[in-house]
């Protein structure tokens, strides 16, 4: 785990602070109907070995929540198994997002360095933040609801994977609240009615949130309202997944509807350690580790497992079943089943923390620090009237996407001169730090991102006199990859993570490209006036700044300040692991169903895939054991 110190007295004091008035939105929000997401959550089973059911799930993340109740409506006996409990309630408050990386619903596993990227994180390795609760990630995620490109799924060239096959089950979900501020022509891409409940997070009352848009539109952004719609491009205000401005997670959206509790049963603190394989290579059941004790028992499926832990977890336990690469399997011993790339080609979205130090002084915190009025009052906002800006996720619901080889750099305007603009390269994403908040939580962000102390130590500096706008450029078709292997053949250890950020030095060159288009930003009128400037930290190896060389120095600084976005695919990816009813090559009655089936990222944050994943797993098991 990264070692930093502790979380600051001020953001514990806040944290339980929220905790004692968030247990008052837990009672306002105890009232459901049938089918409503709610908070109140499935009460775990109780296990004994040699248990048998129909279906076992094994994850209750974002596919696993959906493959499980849809199994569970019609009308299969099923046990969904879960490492880790119920999501705290600070995990509902949109604005409180951050708190949650780090914490105990947080994994915040290490990864392994590969000396080309994240250079200025603790032993030069980026951490990788996953959730360990229902809901999975979907309960400590940023909620962003993107579903990504067509061409992600259309270019796949994978028979039942285009576009049009998988729409429907992104449709199935989909339960837009706001369909009526989009305009007409999105009608047809969205759903009012499904179980995940979205709709645009409540505004954060920051002047940044129009500066910014301003800023793109001066760069002939246009201004999308809908990029789930027809096209990606431009500069958008995102739809959330939130509900009465509070988190939808699938733990909300799935596991909470009373329909669901009354069918389902889920295993807490249960962590499976591998799938029982009969000598005839058929899926009989699973090994888990249950409870406060870690009990040993094997629970058996009559008609098939289904893998849902996530792309990191899911090939572990492929691996530790004996089903991955045979090298690799014989080195730990582990008896081989089949010879298959479990864990290969693992891809991410990574971004560079681009620090815009802005004159602004907003005075947020100062009104939170002078008797924590200003929290007050949107708690009690939030509880009474379902207002107030916990419910907004600041900066970050704004969000841009372009072609960078789209952009003119010599007219600084993103341009259309060809299909391939519509075709986004690079995603920009925001958030804000007020003036002094690192003064106070540096050593939160430290935790939290894993930063190492000199660079903490520069940006608090800066924190005394200004506020930052945080712009990063995404990039989203990276060609690094790096895999996922057992660093051992215990079960309860977590695996080897080898993401291999930046690897291939064209993803450096797309966020140069990206840089660049922020540089222009910083010329707009919207910036300008605020005194905007992108802050250039010392950073051991890179030129002192980029006056020096402009290109090297950013290179550098992508190579050092890399950031996880927590997307990981293709550790089970279709075709390759599964076959295209997602079902484990060489084992029968098994099946994945988590992002790391996805062979490549979405143009896109990964969430809405992945639910999509689950409820087309479901549909495949339904159809095939009829
Ligand atoms: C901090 C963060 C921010 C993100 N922001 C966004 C965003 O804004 N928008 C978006 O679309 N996506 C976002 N994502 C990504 C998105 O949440 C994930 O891609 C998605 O949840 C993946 O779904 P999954 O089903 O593959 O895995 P998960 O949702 O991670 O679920 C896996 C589940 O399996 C459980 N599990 C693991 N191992 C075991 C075991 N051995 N036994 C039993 N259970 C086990 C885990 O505890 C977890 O509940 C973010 C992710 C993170 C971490
Ligand atoms: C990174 O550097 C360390 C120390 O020199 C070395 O042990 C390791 O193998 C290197 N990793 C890669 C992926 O090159
Ligand atoms: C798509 O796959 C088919 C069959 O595997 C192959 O013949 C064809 O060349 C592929 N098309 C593209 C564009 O890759
Ligand atoms: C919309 O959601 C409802 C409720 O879940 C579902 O019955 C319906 O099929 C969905 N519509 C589409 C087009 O998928
Ligand atoms: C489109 O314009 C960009 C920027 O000027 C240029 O680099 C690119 O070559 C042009 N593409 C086409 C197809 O004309
Ligand atoms: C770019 O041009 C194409 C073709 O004219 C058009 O369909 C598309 O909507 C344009 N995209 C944007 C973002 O303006």
């Amino acid at each position: 785990m990264v070692t930093a110190s502790p979380p600051s007295s001020y953001f514990e004091r806040l944290y339980i602070f929220r905790l004692v008035l968030l247990s008052l939105l837990a009672v306002v929000h105890g009232q459901t109907t049938a089918q409503q997401p709610s908070y109140s959550l499935p009460i775990g089973v109780k296990l004994w070995d040699g248990q048998v059911f129909e279906y076992i799930v094994v994850g209750a993340g974002a596919a696993g929540s959906a493959a499980a109740a849809r199994l569970a409506l019609a009308g299969a006996n099923v046990l969904l198994i879960e490492a880790g409990g119920d999501p705290d309630l600070v995990s509902r408050a949109p604005a409180a997002s951050m708190a949650l990386l780090g914490s105990a619903l947080d994994y915040h596993y290490d990864t392994v360095p590969n000396n080309v990227s994240c250079l200025s994180s603790q032993n030069k390795a980026c951490v990788a933040s996953r959730g360990k609760c229902l809901g999975g990630s979907t309960s400590i995620n940023y909620m962003m609801y993107v579903r990504g490109n067509r061409d992600d799924f259309d270019s796949l060239n994978i028979t039942g994977w285009s576009w049009n096959d998988v729409e429907p089950y992104f449709l199935r979900y989909e339960g837009l609240q706001d369909l009526d501020l989009l305009p007409a022509s999105s009608i047809p891409y969205h759903n009012t009615t499904g179980t995940m409940k979205i709709e645009f997070f409540e505004d954060s009352n920051n002047p940044w949130h129009s500066r910014i848009v301003d800023g793109y539109e001066a760069l002939n952004f246009p201004n999308n309202p809908d990029v789930n719609a027809a096209t990606q491009i431009g500069v958008s205000h995102i739809i959330g997944y939130t509900y009465d401005n509070l988190r939808m997670s699938t733990a909300r959206g799935y596991l909470g509807r009373t329909d669901v509790k009354r069918k389902l049963k889920v295993a807490k603190f249960t962590t499976c350690t591998g799938v029982i394989i009969d000598d005839n290579n058929v899926a009989r059941g699973v090994t888990v580790a249950h409870g406060l004790f870690k009990a040993k028992l094997r629970l058996y499926a009559k008609k098939e497992v289904i893998l849902s832990a996530g792309a990191l977890v899911t090939p572990q336990l492929l691996m530790l079943s004996g089903i991955g690469p045979a090298e690799h399997l014989n080195e730990l011993g582990i008896p081989l089943r089949v010879d298959l790339s479990v864990g290969d080609d693992m891809t991410d979205h990574t971004l560079p923390l681009v620090f815009i130090k802005v004159d602004e002084e907003l005075n947020l915190l100062k009104e939170v620090l002078d008797g924590s009025e200003k929290v007050f009052s949107s708690l009690a906002d939030i509880i009474l009237t379902r207002g107030g800006s916990l419910g907004s996720i600041g900066l970050t619901d704004v969000t841009g996407f372009v072609n960078t080889l789209c952009y003119d750099f010599d007219k600084h305007q993103l341009i259309n001169n060809s299909t391939e603009c519509e075709l986004p390269t690079t995603q920009f994403i925001h958030a804000y730090i007020d003036r002094g908040l690192l003064v106070v939580g540096g050593a939160f962000m430290q935790h939290s991102t894993g930063l190492e102390d000199s660079v903490i130590k520069q940006l608090t500096e800066i924190s005394k006199n200004s506020a930052f706008i945080i712009i990063s450029s995404l990039v989203l078709r990276p060609k690094s990859s790096g895999r996922v292997r057992l660093a051992s053949a215990d079960p309860l250890q977590p695996p080897t993570i080898f993401p291999n950020y930046l690897s291939d030095d064209r993803d450096v060159e797309e966020i140069l490209r990206g840089i660049n288009i922020i540089k222009d930003l910083m010329e707009t009128p919207a910036f300008k006036s605020r005194g905007a400037s992108m802050v250039q930290l010392e950073l051991e190896g890179c030129p002192r700044s980029a006056e020096e060389d402009w290109s090297s120095y950013w290179g550098c600084y992508a190579r050092h300040m890399t950031y996880s976005t927590f997307h990981s695919v293709g550790t089970t990816a279709l075709g390759r692991v599964v076959d295209g009813r997602l079902r484990v090559r060489g084992v029968r009655r098994l099946r994945a169903a988590d992002a790391g089936v996805l062979p490549r990222p979405p143009r896109g944050n990964t969430a809405a895939a992945a639910i999509a994943l689950g409820e087309r797993a479901a549909d495949f098991v339904l159809e095939d054991d009829a």
